[in-house]
C-alpha cells in the first residue's frame, strides 16, 4: 500500500484506528455523506464545560476515510470545542503526512463531520440555554 503513496502515519491509523464506536445520548452529533465517492461518516461528541471529553465515529468509509477519522478523533479529544472547530482538511492530511491526492476527499469527511458535531453541540446548548 505504502507504494501508491499512503505515508506510515496512515497506515498506522489504518491498521490501528482509535476512538471507533459510538457514544448513547451524545452532547453533540454529525453525519456527513462524501459527494464524490457517497460514503458515510457519523461523529458522536461529549462536552463538558465547552471541552471535547470523549469523540467516537462510525464510518461507511475507505481505508483512508478510517485513518483520517482515527487522527481528527485524536486531535479533538481534550479541545476546547471552539479549538476544534479550528481543525480543518487541510490540517489533518498535513498531521497524516499527506494523502495521495485521489484520496483527499476522504480526509474531508472526517473534519466535516467534526464540525457537524460541533455545531450540534451548540445549536443544543443554545436551545437549552432558552429554556
Ligand atoms: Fe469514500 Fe474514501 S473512497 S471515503
Amino acid at each position: 500500500m505504502a507504494d501508491i503513496g499512503y505515508s506510515q502515519k496512515v497506515l498506522e491509523h489504518f491498521m490501528n484506528p482509535k476512538n471507533v464506536g459510538t457514544i448513547e445520548n451524545p452532547d453533540g452529533y454529525g453525519k456527513v455523506g462524501n459527494p464524490v465517492c457517497g460514503d458515510l461518516m457519523e461523529m458522536f461528541i461529549r462536552v463538558e464545560n465547552d471541552i471535547i471529553t470523549d469523540i467516537k465515529f462510525k464510518t461507511f468509509g475507505c481505508g483512508s476515510a478510517i485513518a483520517t477519522s482515527s487522527m481528527v478523533t485524536e486531535l479533538a479529544k481534550g479541545k476546547h470545542v471552539d479549538e476544534a472547530a479550528k481543525i480543518t482538511r487541510n490540517d489533518v492530511a498535513d498531521e497524516l503526512d499527506g494523502l495521495p491526492p485521489k484520496k483527499m476527499h476522504c480526509s474531508n469527511l472526517a473534519a466535516d463531520a467534526l464540525q457537524a458535531a460541533i455545531k450540534d453541540y451548540k445549536t443544543k446548548k443554545e436551545a437549552n440555554k432558552r429554556k
